[in-house]
């Protein structure tokens, strides 16, 4: 109940403006990471073009979101843990039917949620790429906004644009970046430079954070070609030890968006589809 002072969740959405920049593969090593920090992480996969968490971790789960939705299953038997202990909702093509849902099957899907305040510490939000209304309305409802970019001059151009309608459409005024596939941090750093300068240019109060970067690395794609993660597989590796950085960083920082309440957040998600 939102009436006990105890912590409620934080809700961090992974996005991007392009597609294929790493933001699937951020969230899993982000959520391995974290959870051997002693967080217990929920992962909701969100990506409804390309919904592949589930991959990543070498699962194959049975039920997604929409189950949940018809009142066929609940939200725990729809759950899959992985051997970390991290809990995974898939979602598969379900969460693209938000917008749709009647007032009863909101009702429902609220309620079920509201048992993730007891078993989370920190959700982690794949929403996709792109400015689709329904990964907007993830990106807004969430505490914060993680946008990943690369160094290509597209990943960044789009970076900007989902940030210029997230602040523009939803009043968001922050925003978290990891810059992925980069050769060093100076290039990480260079890529932040041009963003943030284009934000305070364009849109005044838009506050972007620098929260870390990950090199480029085949450990990662080695990884992946295994459907591993490679805080599993390469923990020592360069991209290992910069995503653990990462996940320092962000116990160390709290979004100002947070209003600290789950419950608040899905009503916002079901709310502003309508
Ligand atoms: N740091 C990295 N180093 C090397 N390759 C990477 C890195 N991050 C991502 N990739 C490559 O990009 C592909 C797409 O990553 P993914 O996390 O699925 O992106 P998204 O979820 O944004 O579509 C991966 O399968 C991998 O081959
Ligand atoms: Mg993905």
């Amino acid at each position: 109940m939102a009436s006990d002072n105890r912590n409620f969740p934080r809700v961090i959405a992974v996005t991007s403006g392009k597609g294929g920049v790493g933001k699937t593969n951020l969230v899993g090593n982000l959520a391995v990471a974290l959870s051997g920090k002693g967080q217990r992480v929920v992962i909701i996969d969100a990506d409804v073009g390309l919904a592949n968490i589930d991959i990543i971790f070498n699962l194959r789960p049975e039920y997604n979101i929409r189950d949940v939705v018809s009142a066929r299953k609940s939200l725990s038997q729809v759950m899959v843990t992985t051997r970390h202990g991290i809990k995974i909702i898939p979602g598969g093509s379900g969460f693209a039917e938000l917008t749709q849902m009647n007032e009863g099957e909101k009702l429902s899907l609220l309620s079920e949620f509201e048992s993730l305040a007891d078993m989370a510490d920190i959700i982690l939000v794949d929403t996709g790429a792109g400015i689709s209304s329904n990964i907007l309305y993830f990106n807004a409802a969430a505490d914060e906004c993680l946008v990943i970019a690369t160094r290509e001059p597209t990943s960044i151009t789009d970076a900007y644009a989902l940030m210029k309608v997230m602040s523009q459409n939803h009043g968001t005024r922050h925003f978290k970046l990891v810059v992925n596939m980069v050769e060093s941090e100076k290039d990480a750093k260079t890529v932040y430079a041009s963003l943030s300068g284009a934000l305070d240019k364009f849109l005044k109060n838009v506050v972007l954070e620098y929260t870390g970067y990950i090199p480029f690395d085949r450990s990662l794609q080695k990884a992946v070609q295994k459907k591993a993660l490679v805080m599993d597989v390469a923990p020592g590796s360069h991209a290992a030890s910069s995503i653990s950085e990462i996940s320092d960083r962000l116990l160390r920082s709290r979004g100002p968006n947070s209003d600290g309440n789950l419950t608040f957040f899905m009503n916002k998600v079901l709310n502003t589809g309508t």
